[in-house]
């Protein structure tokens, strides 16, 4: 197609595992020239298989059924996103699937990070070549794996002479500070964003989400669990840094609030866990100084959150990436789509300066499409 865009999918699953979303992405001469989105939820009874896994109590036979079965979901996505886009499978040259963490452990001795939904099927079944595994080159080079949309963030949001910076609330929150000039760019996961306000609103709202933060906002701050939230070392640690369900979990909320002498009522802990996810992503941009704050991730569209973060930096002007062209929701699968395209182009995918990777390093491995479509 001489003169069309070159097209990627993404793909993407993330730790909220709110659903799968895929991403196609024209990238031409200029950058992005246009994309597509769609959401998916998982099939069936994937989810709690997903949850179980990811709470360190599967099987190696559930994780396998899971993985596979995710795969066909993923598969799934991409051919949908394509029709949508109004184009053929053939049109795209390779989709980027990051799966679904499972476990992301990064402390030695035996640091790893663990992805599923099996790039086999999504190859098989879409004939379009995959590319997967995108995290643990840059582990075995001494990285934490993540975060790794930095570099797409850098690559697409740079601006000469302004200082940006990305702040990705998803499950995790992850902050990317792209500098205008001089200087690596910097970035790490700040902690929790979404995931413990989702596991909360579910418990005693019976929601999945606190939609537009409204239930938050019917509470109030409650000072000595912010501040119990906030002695957690995590914080204070210097990057690079990533982290997961694995440490920001129920267990590490229950543990929160058990040291408090009278339990909060439920809003005020809703209300609180959204200024700690405000604190958090704030503290560290404030230290290095960001004139231009965009947000992305679900998290975006929680007008609460929003307003905390921007009223917490006083000195930037805070807005969505939509402002930048493209959509809070397609950022994370729109990376992943740039990161298959660095793989085929033999290019780095890592930023050593936010991983702790020893260099850069191509990341992904690759699962050939059919025949016609088998750039590899
Ligand atoms: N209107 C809204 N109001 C409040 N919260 C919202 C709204 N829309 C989405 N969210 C939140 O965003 C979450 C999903 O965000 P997202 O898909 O970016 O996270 P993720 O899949 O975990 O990705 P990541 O891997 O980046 O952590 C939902 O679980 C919900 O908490
Ligand atoms: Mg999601």
């Amino acid at each position: 197609m001489a003169g069309q865009p070159d097209w990627y999918i993404g793909l993407m699953s993330g730790t909220s595992m709110d659903g799968i979303d895929a991403v196609l992405v024209g990238f031409g001469p200029q950058g992005i020239e246009t994309s597509w989105h769609t959401s998916h939820s998982y099939p069936d009874n994937l989810q709690a298989q997903l949850e179980e896994l990811a709470s360190n109590q599967g099987t190696p036979s559930l994780l396998g059924e899971a993985d596979a079965r995710l795969g066909d979901a993923f598969a799934h996505a991409a051919l949908a996103v394509t029709e949508k886009a109004g184009l053929k499978p053939e049109h795209v040259t390779a989709i980027g699937s990051h799966g679904q963490t499972v476990q992301h452990r990064t402390e030695p001795p035996s640091p790893f990070s663990l992805q599923i939904a099996d790039p086999n099927r999504i190859a098989e079944g879409t004939g379009i070549t995959t590319v997967g595994d995108f995290r643990r080159r840059d582990i075995a080079a001494g990285g934490q794996g993540a975060p790794l949309a930095p570099a797409f963030h850098t690559w697409l949001f740079s601006a000469p002479g302004r200082m940006r910076c990305l702040i990705n609330l998803g499950g995790i929150a992850n902050i990317t500070l792209i500098p205008g000039d001089d200087g690596p760019p910097r970035g790490h996961d700040t902690g929790p964003a979404n995931r413990l306000m989702d596991l909360w609103c579910r418990r005693h709202q019976g929601h999945s989400f606190d939609h537009n933060g409204e239930w938050a906002a019917s509470g109030t701050v409650c000072e000595p669990l912010l501040r119990t939230f906030l002695s957690d070392t995590y914080f204070s640690r210097q990057p690079p840094k990533s982290t997961g369900r694995e440490h920001f979990n129920e267990n590490w909320l229950e543990t929160h609030l058990s040291t408090l002498p009278d339990t909060p009522k439920p809003e005020d802990v809703q209300r609180t866990l959204l200024e700690l996810t405000a604190v958090t992503v704030t503290r560290d941009i404030n230290a290095m100084g960001s004139e231009e704050v965009f947000l992305a991730g679900g998290g975006a569209f929680n007008p609460l959150l929003a307003e905390r973060i921007a009223s917490l930096l006083p000195e930037a002007s805070v807005d969505s990436t939509t402002t930048l062209g493209l959509d809070p929701q397609s950022v994370e699968g729109a990376a992943f789509a740039w990161l298959a395209r660095q793989r085929l182009n033999n290019a780095p995918g890592n930023l050593p300066s936010v991983t702790g990777a020893s260099g850069p390093r191509v990341l992904g491995g690759v699962w050939p499409g059919r025949a016609g479509n088998l750039r590899c």
